[in-house]
């Protein structure tokens, strides 16, 4: 295939920003090569609340379905915080993924030589470092039923209920005995089965599954401990198979592996139709609309899209070594400045990126 479709999806906050740097890098990727991008523009989050009343409009759904892929920056703000929950950017961003099942979320977090000290813990620490989080992403705590904020006995009560279906438990494990078996055949299975129903049914499950991928080696590690190794020793991970809240934890606290969460990319598939890519990070509020953000993230996401949708690997090492040349060559956003670093905005960095690419390319 060489004309691909891919509905972008730019959000609130920061979002515009690290999309026009991100579609800038990619105008510069497919002009040296032999396919071309054509990109739908869609509504999410808050700009689809302010716009049309509904955070992921029907229009949206039918664009993002339709396509080969589906770039997202990211959703939310102050402004809509208070919104009744039917009308906020991140029940926008829930019902994108529940309604295009996209179930698991891959998030690398691989230590950069480059950035080493970017990071508040130790070089030595990080050397070699080399996380892939599986996540899943259309269960758990977020979408159990019954949910809601009632008044029972004079008192408001809050509650979610953290479910798991066994089938729910089963996909997600062989997406990461997949990823695993491409890797070191390592996973750690991450839980909190001390304590939750919900988590021994997902050990069981998992260990169950281990019987048809006998070369894969399954740890199970509680959250709260994993929360600790993974700063102490992040090199003892491989890939971490986890539930969707701990999933979103860990993986921004991984994020400190690398040395910021704007580095960290990811992807949200669902094995048939189009996945979507997208930052592990937020919409930014205290830095929107500054030239601030570190586009890296979106930029590495886009690689990610290319190398599980667009079946174009090549270029999606492409898209990864420029970054690294623009990190050799000493640019830096706020979020990964460093002695001796040379300040860039957003926009720049994604031109320092392009220009990499182009000399990649020649
Ligand atoms: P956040 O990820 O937006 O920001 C956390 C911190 O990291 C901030 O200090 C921010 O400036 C910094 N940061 C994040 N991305 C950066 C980048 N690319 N470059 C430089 N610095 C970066 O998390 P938050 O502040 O807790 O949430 C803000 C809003 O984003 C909330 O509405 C939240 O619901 C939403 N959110 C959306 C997504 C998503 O779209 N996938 C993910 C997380 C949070
Ligand atoms: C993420 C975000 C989302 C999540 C929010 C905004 C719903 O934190 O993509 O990591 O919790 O999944
Ligand atoms: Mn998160």
């Amino acid at each position: 295939k060489s004309e691909y479709t891919v509905t972008c999806l730019a959000g609130d906050g920061i979002g515009p920003e690290i999309t026009d740097a991100t579609r800038g890098v990619l105008d510069t990727l497919t002009s040296n090569s032999d396919f071309t991008i054509s990109y739908r523009d869609a509504l999410i989050g808050g700009a689809a609340i302010d716009a049309a009343n509904d955070p992921f409009p029907q229009e949206t759904y039918d664009a993002c379905v339709s396509g080969d892929s589906v770039l997202l920056a990211c959703i939310g703000g102050y402004k809509w915080d208070s919104n009744p929950r039917e009308m906020r950017p991140e029940t926008g961003l829930l019902k994108m993924r529940s309604s295009m099942n996209l179930f698991a979320n891959l998030r690398p977090a691989k230590a950069i030589p480059q950035l080493m000290d970017t990071s508040t813990l130790k070089p030595e620490v990080l050397e070699g470092t080399d996380v892939m989080v599986v996540r899943e992403l259309t269960g758990d705590v977020y979408f159990g039923q019954p949910k809601g904020i009632d008044v029972i006995d004079g008192e408001r009560v809050g509650y979610n209920n953290m479910i798991y279906k066994e089938s729910e438990i089963r996909r997600i494990a062989k997406v990461a005995f997949e990823v695993a078996s491409k890797r070191s055949k390592k996973i750690c299975s991450v839980d909190k089965a001390n304590v939750l129903d919900v988590s021994q049914l997902w050990r069981d499950v998992v260990h169950e599954e281990n019987k048809n991928y006998p070369d894969i080696e399954v740890t199970d590690m509680y959250v709260d401990n994993a929360a600790m190794q993974l700063i102490r020793a992040p090199t003892q991970f491989d890939v971490i198979l986890t539930g969707n809240i701990f999933g979103d934890i860990l993986s921004d606290e991984a994020s400190m592996l690398v040395g910021s969460l704007g580095m960290l990319p990811s992807a949200s598939i669902s094995g048939d139709g189009p996945g979507v890519f997208e930052p592990c990070h937020g919409s930014a509020p205290d830095i929107a609309g500054e030239d601030k953000a570190n586009p890296l993230a979106m930029i590495l996401s886009a690689a990610m899209m290319l190398k599980y949708d667009l079946d174009r690997p090549k270029e999606a090492q492409l898209l990864e070594d420029a970054v690294e040349k623009t990190l050799e060559a000493g640019w830096r956003t706020g979020d990964i400045m460093q002695e001796g670093g040379k300040p860039v905005g957003c926009k720049e960095m994604g031109q320092r990126v392009s220009e990499e690419l182009a000399k990649l390319m020649k």
